[in-house]
C-alpha cells in the first residue's frame, strides 16, 4: 500500500519495544469514561486510531462495545493483542494507518481518537476518514495535550502544531455539533509515557449529515 509502512512505525515500535511495561498504562482516560456517561452514548461499534498498546479499546470492550482499532506500529499492536487475550477481550486489531482505516463507511457508533498527535495536513485526514467510519449522529471524542504541554510545560508531542488546539478542531470539524469541549490541566498518571503536569484538551463531537 501507498505509504506504508508509515514513515514513522519504527521510531514507535523502538518507544514500544524499549518500554518497560505498557508505556501508556492500561487505564483509559477518564474524560472517555465520563463522555460514555455523561452522554449516554450507545454501546455499538467502536474504532480507535492509533490505540497503540490498547487502552482505550479494552476499555469500551469491557462496557460491551465491538471494538476495532489499528495502529501504525506493528509492537504496539501485538503487545496490544496479547494484553486482550490475557483479559480474554475480544477486539479486532490490525496495523494500519488511520488515514485509511480499513474498515467500512456509515459502520461506527464511536469513533475515540486519544491521544494521536501527528501533523495538522495528517490529523486533518484521519479526522476525515473517522467521519466516513462513522454512522449518522454518531460521536467523536477526542483527547490529546493541548499546545500549552508544549509552550509552557515544555513537554509533550514535541511542536505545538502535533498539540490540539479547541479552535483548530472546532474549524476543522465546522460542519459537526459539538457537545463539549474543555481545556483542563491535570496530573497523569498512566504509565511511564504519561507522567505528571499535564495540560488537556478534550471534545466530543456529534456526527451531523
Ligand atoms: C501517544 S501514542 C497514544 C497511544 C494510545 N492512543 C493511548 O492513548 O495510549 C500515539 C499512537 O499513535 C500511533 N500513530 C501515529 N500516527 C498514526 C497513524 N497515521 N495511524 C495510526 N496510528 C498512528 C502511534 O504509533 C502511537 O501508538
Amino acid at each position: 500500500m501507498a505509504g506504508f509502512p508509515h514513515k514513522y512505525a519504527h521510531q514507535w515500535d523502538n518507544k514500544y519495544q524499549t518500554a518497560k511495561g505498557l508505556l501508556y498504562g492500561d487505564k483509559a482516560s477518564d474524560y472517555l469514561a465520563t463522555c460514555v456517561k455523561k452522554h449516554q452514548l450507545p454501546i455499538g461499534k467502536a474504532f480507535l486510531p492509533g490505540d497503540g498498546e490498547g487502552r482505550h479499546a479494552r476499555f469500551l470492550a469491557r462496557l460491551g462495545y465491538d471494538v476495532v482499532a489499528c495502529d501504525i506500529s506493528h509492537v504496539a499492536v501485538t503487545k496490544a493483542k496479547a494484553e486482550d487475550k490475557r483479559e480474554q477481550l475480544i477486539l479486532g486489531r490490525v496495523v494500519a494507518d488511520a488515514k485509511r482505516p480499513p474498515f467500512a463507511p456509515n459502520s461506527m457508533d464511536l469513533v475515540a481518537v486519544m491521544y494521536v498527535h501527528v501533523p495538522p495536513d495528517e490529523r486533518r485526514i484521519i479526522l476525515r476518514a473517522a467521519a466516513h467510519l462513522l454512522k449518522k449522529n454518531g460521536h467523536l471524542v477526542l483527547e490529546g495535550f493541548h499546545p500549552d504541554q508544549v509552550t509552557l510545560l515544555g513537554k509533550g508531542p514535541g511542536r505545538a502544531e502535533l498539540a490540539y488546539d479547541p479552535e483548530l478542531i472546532c474549524g476543522e470539524l465546522a460542519p459537526w455539533r459539538m457537545l463539549e469541549a474543555e481545556v483542563t490541566q491535570t496530573t497523569l498518571n498512566d504509565g511511564p509515557g504519561h507522567q505528571g503536569e499535564a495540560y488537556l484538551t478534550s471534545m466530543i463531537f456529534a456526527k451531523e449529515p
